[in-house]
C-alpha cells in the first residue's frame, strides 16, 4: 500500500498539534487525528461525515468531481460493457478479475449456495401479505444468522468467505420469496442451469402454469443493474455493515443492518421514491410546479433522484442506465413511456436551472434505474430490494476486507450539549 507518511501540523489555542499526513493510490489524502484527542483533550467533530475518512479500503475508488466509480480499478463503464454481475462479484471479492478456471469454480460455489432452509421459508408466512418486502428483507437475512451462526469461524478465512457466498447466492432467491409471498403466488426454486439475473427473473416470474419466458435483453439489463448496484466505496450502507462488523458481529446480521439502512428514502429507498415522484408529476407540464417546490426551503420535497454526497457531476452509473433505457423499453414494447419521457424532461430542466448548477446536483443512479425496473415488471416496492440484491456483494466484500485484518471496535465520541450535573428531586417536590 503505497503511502507516504508526513506530518500535518495543526495550530490549536497555541498548542501544536503533530498529525501524520497520509496519502493513498488516488484521491485526497488524509490527516489522521487517531492521536487528537490525546494530544488536545478534545474531539474532531464530523456528524455528517462529510470530511472524514472512517476506515481505508482497496475495493472502490470515487472520483465524484469527475463522476468516475473504479471497482478495484476498472471502470465501471467497462464492467458495465464488458462483465457480469458474477465475475464483477469475483472482482470485489477477491480483488482481481477472474481467470476461467477460477470464475468457473466460483459459479460453481455460488451455485451450491441458492437454496435457503426450508424452515426459513416459514419465517415469510409471519409477514402480513402487505408487509414490504424490505421489512422481509430485514427479517429473513438477519435470520440466516440462526440458520448458520456455528458455520461462521471469524478466525477461519474459507469460513468468512463461505458466508460472503452464502449471502451473495441467497439474496435473489430471498427476494423473489419475497415478492411471490406478497402476490400469493407458490415459491420458485431456483435454477443453477440459468446464470444469475435469469436465475432471478425464473425465480420472480415463472408460474407452475408456465414458465417464464426469458429474453436475453431484460437478463442483460438486470445483471447490468446489478453491476451498477454492487458497491459504491463508504456510503451509509456499507458503513453500518462495517460498523457492526467492528464489534465482530455475525456476517448475516450485519447485512440485515446494511439492509435496514439501505431502506431509507435518502438512500437506496430513492429508487421506489423516484417512481412516486414521476407518477405524481404526471404530466410534463407539472415539471416546473415541482422543480419550485424542490427550491423551496419550506417545502420538505426533494428532486429523487437527484443529487449526491459524493458526486458533484453526473453519477456514471445513471448514464449507463439511461442508456439502457431506450433498449428495455423498446424490447418490451414501451417506447414512448410517459415516466421515462417526464424523467428525461425533468432532468433537462433540471440540468439548466441554477438552483441545481450552482449545487452540482445531477441525476444519481436511482433516476433512471426504476424506469427499467417498472419496464421489467418489477413492482415499485421490490425496487430498493434489487438495490440490496446487487449491493450485497459489495457489503460482503467490505465485512471481509475489515474481517481479514484486525479492526478496534467502532465507537464514536460527540458534543454533549444536554443538562449539566444535576441532583434527583422527589415527584412530591418538583
Ligand atoms: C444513493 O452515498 C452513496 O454512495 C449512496 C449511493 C450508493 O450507491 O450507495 O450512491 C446510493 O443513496 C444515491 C442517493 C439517493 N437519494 C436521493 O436521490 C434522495 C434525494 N437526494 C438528496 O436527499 C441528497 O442529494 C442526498 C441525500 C443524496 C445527498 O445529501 P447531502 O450530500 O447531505 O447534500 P445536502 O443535503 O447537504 O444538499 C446540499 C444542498 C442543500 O441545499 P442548501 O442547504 O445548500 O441550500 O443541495 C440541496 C440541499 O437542500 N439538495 C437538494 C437535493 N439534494 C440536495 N435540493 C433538492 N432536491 C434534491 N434532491
Amino acid at each position: 500500500m503505497p503511502d507516504s507518511r508526513s506530518q500535518g501540523l495543526l495550530l490549536i489555542d497555541d498548542q501544536h498539534v503533530q498529525l501524520p499526513h497520509r496519502k493513498g493510490t488516488l484521491g485526497p489524502d488524509v490527516i489522521d487525528v487517531q492521536s487528537f484527542y490525546k494530544q488536545t483533550g478534545m474531539f474532531t467533530f464530523d456528524p455528517g461525515f462529510t470530511s472524514t475518512a472512517s476506515c481505508e479500503s482497496a475495493i472502490t475508488f470515487i472520483d465524484g468531481d469527475k463522476g468516475e466509480l473504479l471497482y478495484r480499478g476498472y471502470p465501471i463503464e467497462e464492467l458495465a460493457k464488458h462483465s457480469t454481475f458474477l465475475e464483477t462479484s469475483y472482482l470485489l471479492l477477491h480483488g482481481e478479475l477472474p481467470t476461467p478456471q477460477d470464475y468457473d469454480a466460483f459459479v460453481g460455489s455460488i451455485n451450491t449456495h441458492t437454496m435457503v432452509h426450508e424452515k426459513l421459508v416459514k419465517f415469510y408466512d409471519g409477514f402480513h401479505h402487505d408487509a414490504h418486502p424490505m421489512a422481509i428483507m430485514i427479517g429473513v437475512v438477519g435470520a440466516l444468522s440462526a440458520f448458520y451462526h456455528q458455520a461462521v469461524d471469524l478466525n477461519d478465512s474459507e469460513s468468512r468467505l463461505d458466508a460472503c457466498y452464502r449471502l451473495v447466492a441467497k439474496m435473489p432467491t430471498l427476494a423473489a420469496m419475497a415478492y411471490r409471498y406478497s402476490c400469493g403466488w407458490p415459491f420458485n426454486y431456483p435454477q443453477n442451469t440459468l446464470g444469475y439475473a435469469e436465475n432471478f427473473l425464473h425465480m420472480l416470474f415463472s408460474q407452475p402454469t408456465q414458465a417464464y419466458a426469458l429474453s436475453p435483453t431484460i437478463a442483460r439489463a438486470l445483471d447490468k443493474i446489478l453491476i451498477l448496484h454492487a458497491d459504491h466505496e463508504q456510503n451509509a450502507s456499507t458503513a453500518t455493515v462495517r460498523l457492526a462488523a467492528s464489534s465482530q458481529a455475525n456476517p448475516f446480521g450485519c447485512i440485515a443492518a446494511g439492509i435496514a439502512c439501505l431502506w431509507g428514502p435518502a438512500h437506496g429507498g430513492a429508487n421506489e421514491a423516484v417512481i412516486r415522484m414521476l407518477t405524481e408529476i404526471g404530466t410534463p407540464a407539472n415539471i416546473g410546479k415541482y422543480l419550485a417546490r424542490a427550491k423551496d426551503k419550506n417545502d420538505p420535497f426533494r428532486l429523487m433522484g437527484f443529487g449526491h454526497r459524493v458526486y458533484k457531476n453526473y453519477d456514471p452509473r445513471a448514464a449507463v442506465i439511461r442508456e439502457d433505457c431506450h433498449n428495455v423499453l423498446k424490447e418490451v414494447g414501451c417506447v414512448g413511456s410517459p415516466l421515462f419521457d417526464i424523467a428525461l424532461q425533468l432532468e433537462s430542466q433540471a440540468l439548466e436551472d441554477d438552483y441545481f448548477i450552482e449545487r452540482k446536483l445531477f441525476p444519481n443512479v436511482d433516476f433512471y434505474s426504476g424506469i427499467i425496473l417498472k419496464a421489467i415488471g418489477i413492482p415499485v416496492q421490490m425496487f430498493p430490494v434489487l438495490f440490496a440484491v446487487g449491493r450485497t456483494v459489495g457489503w460482503t466484500s467490505h465485512w471481509l476486507e475489515m474481517s481479514n485484518e484486525s479492526h478496534k471496535i467502532g465507537r464514536p465520541r460527540q458534543l454533549y450539549i444536554g443538562a449539566k450535573k444535576r441532583h434527583y428531586i422527589d415527584i412530591q417536590k418538583r
